[in-house]
């Protein structure tokens, strides 16, 4: 194998390849006849559910041109590794996963691996995977994904690594997907994100914001439909800023409304949602809507409205709580989560503060809480007063437990409610219990009593902890 690295530039925006795709295939098929088995791939997902979705992609492509799905990496003969690079954390286990494969390869020479995703998109992660990892074969960033056929295709003939880096605007349909679930799934709408937070690495790992044409939306979703599907998750960096730059004038709100028409018996969801521009009109259509689950996403990060600034979030505190008093006066049972930032750069104990006190105001179902993670090349990460560890930890542990109480509180006058729960099969933590959500994306956990994976039950509660509600099957 050459280590000579090769990186591609100026790459064609090509749409999705079927014509390479069946090279590869062609090749697969003499390597099945050879070794009495197609060869298997394994692809290994870090991140958010855009990530996910990227994954379903890679799978997709893999299987169609001739490789069955492999359960472990020691079974598969390419391996992807779908990165994330939104904390330290995240990029930290990728590289050590990906360190682990190199006794794979010594096991099995005609192993390929990949290395894709947000990760990948970054320079000096690029190069530091050629340098540093010579075993593996080849490299992409996220806008290039569909181009999986065209790096395989000069993997499996040259055996030659291949360094693939971004393009702006492209937009592939057409891509085959493998989704995990038959009854839950994301359908990307939109790439890229334009906001530019000052901590945030998104911008710079998955280029400017493209919308993908309302009708190709709709096809999919109505396909998920047709074969289904119950429980539909719209995704993008922020679905609210959907529609910007298509010919057709059509904004989220306008696209939820048209997917609401859709006949079924399903739920629509879509993450994540910016403050700024959630709007009233959204509010509106999620009121009136047939499909559209009382759940809503919006981040927060923060409850000083001196470090919103400073994240340049573009809403204040006193904004965001109005669309917030909005949604709750127009859909009393919705249930309203949100993302924390704590020990964001310069964040003083009054600012910290004001965040306990927005969390007591706002109260949200549930959050998702991070400590602030420096990113290379993010404004962020270059302002003065970065909080030592040790702080940003006890703040954590604080928020965390303001937190426990506030869902405590909210789930508790659910007990006595009948909720209606999509079934997701055994849970992973009580053994003879199955789990499922509501249509607030709630976690209920009830007895087996046989209800298949993808099956809707109506599960009257009887007990209600922070993070899960408890109950028992009725009619
Ligand atoms: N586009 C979405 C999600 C972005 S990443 C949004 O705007 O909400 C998901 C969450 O990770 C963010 O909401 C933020 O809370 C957190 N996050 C992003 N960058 C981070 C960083 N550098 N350190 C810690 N948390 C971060
Ligand atoms: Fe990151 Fe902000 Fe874009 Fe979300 S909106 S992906 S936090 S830059
Ligand atoms: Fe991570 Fe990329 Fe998602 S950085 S959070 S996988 S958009």
């Amino acid at each position: 194998m050459s280590d000579q690295g090769k990186t591609m530039k100026n790459a064609s925006a090509e749409p999705f390849s079927e014509e390479i795709c069946d090279a590869v295939l062609a090749l697969n098929r003499e390597r099945e006849a050879r070794r009495g088995h197609s060869p298997r791939c394994f692809v290994l997902t870090f991140g958010c559910q855009q990530n996910v979705a990227d994954s379903e992609k890679l799978l997709g492509m893999a299987m169609r041109m001739g490789y069955a799905r492999a359960e472990t990496p020691d079974k598969a003969d390419l391996i992807l590794v779908n990165t994330c690079a939104v904390r330290e954390h995240a990029e930290d286990r990728a590289l050590s996963i990906v360190g682990q494969y190199k006794h794979l390869k010594e096991k099995n020479p005609d192993l390929l691996i990949g290395v894709c995703g947000c990760m990948a998109a970054q320079q000096h992660r690029r190069e530091q995977l050629k340098k540093s990892y010579p075993y593996v074969d080849f490299v992409m960033g996220t806008s290039v994904l569909h181009r999986l056929p065209e790096l395989l295709l000069a993997a499996l003939s040259t055996r030659k690594r291949t360094f693939c880096s971004d393009e702006e605007n492209v937009i592939a349909e057409g891509v085959p997907i493998v989704r995990d679930s038959a009854y839950r799934a994301f359908v990307s709408i939109m790439y890229g994100c334009n906001n530019f937070c000052t901590y945030c690495i998104v911008p710079y790992v998955r280029g400017r914001e493209r919308s993908r044409a309302p009708d190709e939306i709709e096809r999919e979703v109505r396909q998920l439909v047709a074969d289904g599907c119950k429980d539909i998750t719209l995704l993008g960096q922020n679905v609210n800023s959907y529609g910007k730059g298509l010919s057709e004038k059509v904004d989220f709100a306008d696209l939820l409304a048209r997917l609401d028409k859709i006949e079924g018996d399903f739920r629509l969801r879509f993450m994540t949602s910016h403050p700024k521009d959630a709007t009233r009109r959204l509010v509106d259509v999620m009121a009136g809507g047939r499909h559209i689950a009382h759940a809503f996403h919006l981040p927060l990060q923060s409850g000083s409205d001196a470090v919103l600034e400073r994240m340049n979030r573009r809403y204040t505190t006193a904004k965001y709580l109005e669309i917030l008093d909005y949604m709750r006066e127009k859909m009393p049972d919705i249930a309203v989560t949100s993302d924390i930032i704590v020990g964001f750069p310069g964040e003083s104990e009054a600012d910290f503060e004001a965040t306990l006190k927005m969390l007591s105001r706002a109260r949200f179902d549930m959050i998702f809480s991070f400590i602030y993670s420096p990113r290379r090349g993010t404004p962020a990460a270059e302002m003065p007063d970065q909080i030592p560890r040790e702080a940003q930890s006890a703040r954590m542990g604080k928020l965390l437990s303001l937190q426990e109480e506030i869902a405590k509180e909210i789930n508790l006058p659910l007990v006595g409610t009948v909720r209606r729960v999509l079934c997701d099969g055994a849970s992973k933590t009580d053994a003879g219990m199955l789990s499922g959500r509501d249509e607030q994306n709630k976690l209920v956990f009830f007895a087996d009593d046989g209800t298949s994976a993808g099956e809707w039950v109506n599960i009257k509660i009887d007990r209600a902890a922070p993070f899960a509600l408890y109950g028992e099957k009725v009619r």
